[in-house]
């Protein structure tokens, strides 16, 4: 079957779809997005990610290109007219088009409103969390606004990228006091040995995972110990179990960091637990 994409109104082929070179997203990252977990044809976790997106636009200062309701029914007509029942759907907002100018264009240029959804076969990852995944750590090297979902990913693809020549398929990103930020595109957990999960406090640092605010109700409805603080590579290292979680992967073991085994080096059992709740929580969700 052949995609759509959604483009400023249109829905387009995927080899007609396309933006101007002087789109200010493609010149400036001056853009913000969204990936959202597709289940059963439907949004996981809805609410959040629109919340977050009309977040990122405001702290930006990107009038929204149309109301949050239009914004998800794009979501599900890329949705439907692709297809998809298992998938992810990214939506993309840019500041619009002009000649290249630092400063802001003129409040009335559109914005650009990209959409594209991809069907993925169920629980893709399910084989990896078998086994876990490995991590590395690098130079957080980011800006100080990584709360809002831009699309500035280079430091992202350049840590992925090392990670992936050391065999990971993750990094964790550690700020200049030696403590964990988040990995390049999810969060980042440990389990310590008396059995409290621990992820950085949000803050400018880190982006504010969706997956991570659903994880933390549902350790809070399973009285799971929980601490929001930052936590050190050495730390991670001594772990009981450690694990990302973001909307591709949802929650993702890990089980060796920059080559030490963490635990026993399988993934750990509070992990697999959280990963199946997380699972049964999106079943309902995309209901
Ligand atoms: N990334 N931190 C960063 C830097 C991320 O890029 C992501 C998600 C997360 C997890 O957020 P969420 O649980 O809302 O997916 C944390 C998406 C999946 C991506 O860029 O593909």
């Amino acid at each position: 079957m052949s995609r759509i994409v959604y483009v400023n109104g249109r829905y387009l082929p995927y080899a007609k779809a396309a933006v101007h070179v002087e789109d200010r997203g493609f010149q400036f990252a001056d853009s913000i997005y969204e990936v959202c977990q597709v289940r059963s044809g439907r949004l996981v976790d809805e609410a959040r990610h629109m919340a977050r997106l009309a977040r990122s636009l405001s702290e930006l200062r990107i009038r929204a290109p149309m109301s949050a309701g239009a914004l998800a029914h794009v979501m599900r007509q890329t949705i439907k007219r692709n297809r998809v029942r298992d998938g992810l759907v990214y939506l993309q907002v840019t500041r619009g088009e002009g000649p290249r100018e630092f400063a802001f264009p003129p409040e009335d240029v559109p914005r650009t409103v990209v959409c594209i959804a991809r069907a993925v076969v169920p629980d893709p990852h399910a084989a990896l969390a078998e086994q876990g995944i490995a991590v590395k750590t690098m130079p957080d090297i980011r800006w100080g606004r990584c709360d809002i979902k831009t699309v500035m990913l280079l430091p992202a693809c350049l840590a992925k990228e090392a990670a992936r020549g050391d065999g990971a398929r993750e990094a964790w990103l550690v700020d200049n006091d030696g403590f964990v930020t988040e990995g390049a595109s999810s969060n980042a957990w440990i389990v310590s040995s008396e059995g409290a999960v621990i992820t950085r406090q949000i803050a400018p640092a880190i982006l504010a995972g969706v997956t991570r605010a659903t994880l933390i109700d549902l350790l809070r409805e399973d009285e799971v110990p929980f601490i929001e603080r930052p936590f050190r590579v050495p730390e991670a290292l001594a772990a009981r179990e450690a694990f990302i979680t973001s909307a591709t992967n949802t929650v993702m073991p890990v089980v060796r960091i920059d080559g030490t085994l963490i635990g026993d080096g399988r993934p750990g059992q509070l992990t697999r637990r959280l990963r199946s709740k997380f699972d049964q929580f999106a079943a309902i969700s995309s209901a």
